[in-house]
């Protein structure tokens, strides 16, 4: 059987690293989460000091070069972000690292750097990476793109659960507040702007379970790769 790339698009907390981690673990590939990328660049603005500037992005973009980022695989086969060498894998899950991932993201040189090194770890095939424009503008010839899809109401109770069992108080209405803000600035950005690929499969999850939605895509899967 051939090895493909699986591309996942879709908005923020449509549930697209759960689907790409059961799709990974199925098929045997590597999973990327590019939103990890994005937060974990984020994190570094936040909390360099060289960046605690009267423009952090400014000062960020001069230090991307000294930025590496890496995943480590865990015993329990998850995957851990590592920043120059240290694990902030719940660190950039926060609401307020997320905030500011949509800050950086627009930014043309953020953009390009995290790109290149996406493209890198897709060069051998046989990976699932989501993000925003995978399909896009990261691997435009994956041979299997998918686009995932659920209400702004859906998406905003499912992100207001994982952060109370982080232990966060989150209150509702600013988190689909923040879900709002987010699809905007992830659709009206002039980089990279979050967009369906052409030949990309959409998925609304809104009303189907996991395994329902599993079952799907590996439908979806097992088609493209005897294709
Ligand atoms: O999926 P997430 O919430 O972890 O993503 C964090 C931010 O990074 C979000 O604002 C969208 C942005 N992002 C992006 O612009 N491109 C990607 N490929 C992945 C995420």
């Amino acid at each position: 059987m051939k090895k493909i790339i699986v591309a996942i698009d879709g908005y923020s907390s449509c549930g697209k690293s759960t689907i790409a981690k059961d799709l990974a673990r199925y098929a045997g590939y590597t999973y990327v989460d590019t939103g990890a990328m994005y937060r974990a660049v984020a994190l570094f603005m936040m909390t360099d000091p060289r960046c605690q500037t009267p423009e952090p992005v400014r000062s960020l973009v001069s230090l991307l070069p000294e930025i590496d980022i890496r995943f480590a695989l865990q015993a329990d086969g998850s995957q851990h972000l590592l920043l120059n060498g240290e694990d902030v894998e719940s660190r950039i899950r926060s609401l307020e690292v997320g905030s500011k991932a949509s800050e950086v993201s627009p930014v043309k040189e953020v953009r390009r750097y995290l790109v290149e090194a996406q493209q890198r770890m897709g060069a051998d095939k046989g990976i699932v990476m989501d993000g925003r424009d995978i399909g896009t503008v990261v691997f435009p010839n994956a041979e299997l793109k998918l686009f995932l899809t659920a209400s702004p109401e859906v998406r905003a109770k499912r992100r207001f659960d994982e952060l109370v069992a982080k232990g966060e108080l989150p209150v509702y209405a600013d988190v689909l507040q923040d879900v709002n803000t987010r699809d905007y600035r992830d659709t009206h950005r002039t980089e990279s702007p979050l967009r369906k690929a052409e030949d990309a499969v959409v998925i609304d999850n809104s009303h189907l379970t996991r395994e329902e939605q599993m079952q799907v895509i590996r439908d979806i899967f097992n088609k493209a790769v005897k294709d």
